[in-house]
């Protein structure tokens, strides 16, 4: 596996990929890699030639006073993870190269941006869609993979690809649990044992939504009245927010019929982690 930290080497390779006729996987990663991150990367070795996984602690998709500074960094570890994956590139530039003195340009996704994440995390996914598209653009990917945890991120990103005419192809994987079935994300590192016990409290709530759900309650209001009463029942979790949302457009639902994601963010002492469910029930015939 090579190395790459500068854009310029990173496009080049991308070039000499392309010109070799050879498919390239790109996996996006913030670093600090656990196992969805590692099924992604499984993934995208399965559907093409070349694994590129991008290791960027991106600065401009954090609000002020957000944890980029103490975000988890261990490139060694991530260097090792990935070798031991046969991934192909990691490419990890420095901030200064991806956002050089003097850089004004951000993608937005209007109203999608400013739902559910980015109701408290207002620049979010300006700095999101911005670094993935500069990745698009650099790595020339035929397939990007995602993970489902963040479900608003993959269909702003859809949205993007869609909107922007990127030629590539959005892959979205299903959420890798914990065997107790916390849903893996890098910042669970934050958790004390005492917070990791009380974080179960998102799946548990998720859980008893969607077995409401498919026991027939189509009403969102009183499904997001059993998470809030969950969620507040936990003395160390606080709720951020609970929403029921069409999974392709992210439109809040009164009524449940069909596709529903089921979305939550809780603070669990001072990390903020979020997880969703997607649930199906039948719809109702017209007469
Ligand atoms: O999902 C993440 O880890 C990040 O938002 C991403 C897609 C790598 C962009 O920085």
């Amino acid at each position: 596996m090579r190395i790459v930290t500068s854009v310029r080497a990173m496009k080049s390779a991308a070039a000499r990929f392309k010109a070799a006729g050879r498919t390239i996987g790109l996996v996006p990663t913030m670093g600090s890699l656990h196992e969805g991150h590692l099924s992604l990367v499984r993934a995208s070795k399965k559907a093409a030639d070349v694994t590129v996984v991008s290791v960027f602690v991106n600065p401009s998709q954090f609000g002020p006073g957000e944890d980029l500074k103490t975000y988890p960094r261990d490139l060694k570890r991530d260097a090792r993870l990935l070798r031991a994956e046969g991934a192909d590139i990691l490419f990890h530039p420095r901030p200064e190269e991806m956002y050089p003195r003097g850089y004004r340009t951000y993608v937005e996704v209007h109203d999608l941006q400013n739902r559910l994440c980015g109701a408290s995390r207002p620049t979010h996914f300006r700095g999101v869609c911005t670094v993935v598209l500069k990745l698009f653009h650099i790595v020339r990917p035929d397939r990007a993979f995602f993970g489902r945890k963040d479900a608003q991120q993959a269909v702003i990103i859809r949205r993007m690809a869609e909107d922007l005419d990127v030629d590539v192809r959005i892959e979205i994987r299903p959420i890798i649990r914990d065997s107790d079935g916390l849903a893996l994300s890098s910042r669970n590192a934050y958790l004390s044992a005492e917070e990791r016990r009380a974080a179960l409290v998102l799946t548990r709530s998720l859980k008893e939504a969607k077995m409401t759900i498919e026991r027939g309650e189509n009403r969102s209001a009183a499904v997001l009245a059993r998470i809030r009463r969950r969620v507040a029942a936990e003395p160390l979790a606080r709720l951020d927010y609970a929403a029921v949302v069409d999974p392709e457009d992210l439109e809040p639902l009164a009524v449940i019929q069909g596709r529903a994601l089921v979305a939550v963010a809780v603070f669990i002492g001072r990390t903020r982690l979020i997880d969703n469910v997607t649930v199906e029930t039948a719809k109702k015939k017209r007469r």
